[in-house]
This record gives C-alpha cells, sequence and structure tokens, in this order.
C-alpha cells in the first residue's frame, strides 16, 4: 500500500480542524494540526519575552524551540522541550493571550520556513512509519498546506464557509452560544486573525487543483463526507 496525503486549508471557523479529524479518523491516517505548531512556538517567544516586533529576534528564538506534535486523530497533542523535560503544550496554545499574537509569529518568513521543513518531515514519517495500527499517510491542515507544505499531496481540500456562518460556529465552540453578545466577542478572533493572516499565506481561494468544500449549508457529519467523497474521488 502507498501512503495517503490529505491536504486541507481554511479560514478560522471553517471547521477545517474538527473535519480533518475526523476524516483522519475515518481513513486510520495520522492527523496534523499545523496550526498548533505556530501556536507552540508563539507560545515559547511570549514566554522567552522576546520582542514580537523583532523578526530576526523572533526567527531564532523559534529555531531553538523544540516541538513535539502527537498525530493521533484522537487526541493530538503538541509540547516542548525545557531543559531535557516535555512540557505538553496542548491547552496552553488555546488561551487568548497565544491566540492574538500567533499572526505576527506566523507572519515572518524566517518563522514559515522553519516550521514548513518540520511539517514536511512529520509527514514523511507518518508516510513511511505509520503508528500502531495505523494507516500510512496523513491529513494535514493548516493555511498552506495545499500549496506549500505539501502542493504534490494526492488530496488537496480548501475549506470554506460563508464568514456569518464561521463566526457562529467559533462562537458556539467558544462560548457556548451565537447570540449578539458571542459574536461580537468571536468576530477579533475570527475576522481580524483572518485578515492579518491573509497577509501571509493564501487560504480564501483555492489554487489550480484544489477541490473547495464549501460547509455553509453543511452540517458538521455533512462536511466529513463531502471530504470523504473528494478523497473517494482522487484515490
Ligand atoms: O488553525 P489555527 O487557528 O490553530 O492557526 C493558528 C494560526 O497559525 C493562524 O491564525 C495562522 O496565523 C497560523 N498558521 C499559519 N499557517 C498554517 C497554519 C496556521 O500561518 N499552515
Amino acid at each position: 500500500t502507498t501512503a495517503l496525503v490529505v491536504a486541507v486549508d481554511g479560514p478560522s471557523g471553517s471547521g477545517k480542524s474538527s473535519v480533518s479529524r475526523a476524516t483522519a479518523a475515518s481513513l486510520g491516517l495520522a492527523f496534523l494540526d499545523t496550526g498548533a505548531m505556530y501556536r507552540a512556538v508563539t507560545w515559547a517567544v511570549l514566554e522567552a519575552g522576546v520582542d514580537l516586533s523583532d523578526a530576526a529576534a523572533v526567527a531564532a528564538h523559534v529555531r531553538t524551540v523544540a516541538l513535539v506534535v502527537g498525530t493521533d486523530p484522537q487526541a493530538p497533542t503538541v509540547a516542548t522541550v525545557v531543559d531535557g523535560a516535555e512540557v505538553d503544550l496542548t491547552d496552553a496554545v488555546r488561551t487568548p493571550r497565544v491566540t492574538a499574537n500567533v499572526s505576527a509569529v506566523a507572519a515572518v518568513p524566517a518563522v514559515r520556513q522553519d516550521l514548513v521543513l518540520r511539517q514536511r518531515a512529520l509527514i514523511e514519517a507518518a508516510c513511511l512509519a505509520p503508528g500502531p495500527g495505523r494507516e500510512p499517510g496523513v491529513v494535514a491542515e493548516g493555511r498552506d498546506i495545499t500549496t506549500v507544505v505539501a502542493p504534490d499531496a494526492d488530496v488537496r481540500v480548501l475549506l470554506t464557509a460563508e464568514e456569518s456562518v464561521r463566526l457562529a460556529r467559533r462562537a458556539r465552540q467558544d462560548l457556548g452560544t451565537a447570540d449578539t453578545e458571542a459574536l461580537e466577542a468571536t468576530r477579533r478572533g475570527v475576522v481580524e486573525r483572518d485578515r492579518l493572516d491573509a497577509r501571509t499565506t493564501a487560504f480564501t481561494t483555492a489554487a489550480d487543483g484544489v477541490v473547495t468544500v464549501d460547509s455553509t449549508t453543511l452540517d458538521f457529519d455533512g462536511t466529513v463526507a463531502a471530504v470523504l467523497e473528494v478523497v473517494g474521488r482522487r484515490v
């Protein structure tokens, strides 16, 4: 059997993380959350007190940060190593402070070059040495997987949804409700972060050969089914 690489990109709130996880679980593949890697190095940069406006200092620090990425779709994890001991960051990378600063770190070209190489290595490892009971291959999701990290992936999907729908999903996910107040509170983390990210990565339009799955009118299971259908078509 040959390995299967599925690349999924999309904006915040498109459901790409949960949908990619379910797709990976369904196919028996590993799951790679590249956003968690950008978040983890952002956590480390903040922790070290590096001046975020000093791109060279940010990139230099990121190069020293060890990342340990767990790719089980059932329980993806990210950790770093401090003084020889693993420090789990799976929850720490979801804090508002990391979320508010990750776009700035991800905008540094040398940081991106660094993480893209690590992501390619993780993809290769999932293909060559799948975990126990796992099929060779991976569903990798982010902002530039279909275009930069794995442009030659077997399957490339851009997951989109109308902004109002993405906002409501994120509000429900983060705050448990999508009332006016929750929508307003969520707007900055979704719309503003996408605006910042759009200066760095092209995740709103599908590159050549990338299949768009619009989840605006689909529920979660329907979106997973649509992605699996694209995989079935391509393999
Ligand atoms: O997907 P998630 O919201 O966790 O991503 C966090 C941030 O990491 C994004 O807002 C973006 O700045 C950055 N990112 C990126 N390229 C990727 C994945 C994430 O620049 N492939």
